[in-house]
C-alpha cells in the first residue's frame, strides 16, 4: 500500500496516521487461492458475520454507475473491510484535520475503514479489483453521503 497526503502526492506517510483515525492496515500474506483461514480469524477478532466478493473490471455491467456511488464522499455505518486479492484501487481518507490520505492498496492489503469515517473510492488506471468484503450486519452497510442536498 501506498499512503500519501493527496495536497503533496510525494508525500510518503506511516500507518500512525490511520492508527490516529481508527484505519486498519495490515499486509496479509496469504495464499490468494487460500485466504480463508485468515478471513476466519479476522471475523472471529472483530465480529464480522458474513462475506462476499466484490469485482470490478472494465466487463463489469454498470462499471461507471458503481463508481459514481463510491466516488462522492460517504460513511458507513458498519466497518468498510476490505482484503484485495487482485487488481488495485485507492481509497481517501478523511484525517483527524480533514484533509484526505490517500491509500493506494494492491493484492494482500487488509483494509478496514471504521464505521463512521468519511470516504470516497477510486479504480486506478488498469479498473479493476476484487476484494473479500466483511460485514458485521449487511444492512448497515448502506453508504451515508456527506453534504447530501
Ligand atoms: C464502498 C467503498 C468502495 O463504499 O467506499 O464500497
Ligand atoms: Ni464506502
Amino acid at each position: 500500500m501506498k499512503l500519501s497526503w493527496l495536497e503533496s502526492p510525494e508525500s510518503t506517510v506511516n500507518d500512525d496516521e490511520l492508527a490516529r483515525i481508527g484505519v486498519l492496515h495490515e499486509r496479509l500474506e496469504v495464499d490468494p487461492e487460500n485466504y480463508q483461514p485468515a478471513m476466519d480469524r479476522l471475523m472471529a477478532a472483530r465480529g464480522y458475520v458474513t462475506q462476499d466478493i466484490i469485482q470490478l473490471m472494465p466487463e463489469t455491467p454498470g462499471l461507471d454507475q458503481l463508481c459514481d456511488k463510491f466516488k462522492d464522499e460517504h460513511l458507513h455505518t458498519d466497518d468498510e473491510v476490505r482484503f484485495v486479492l487482485a487488481g488495485s484501487g485507492v481509497f481517501d481518507l478523511r484525517s483527524a484535520d480533514d484533509r484526505w490520505l490517500r491509500a493506494e492498496v494492491e493484492a494482500g492489503d487488509l483494509l478496514v475503514v471504521p464505521a463512521g469515517l468519511y470516504h470516497r473510492f477510486f479504480l486506478t488506471d488498469e479498473r479493476q479489483i476484487r476484494c473479500v468484503r466483511l460485514f458485521k450486519d449487511s444492512s448497515g452497510w448502506t453508504p451515508v453521503y456527506r453534504d447530501a442536498s
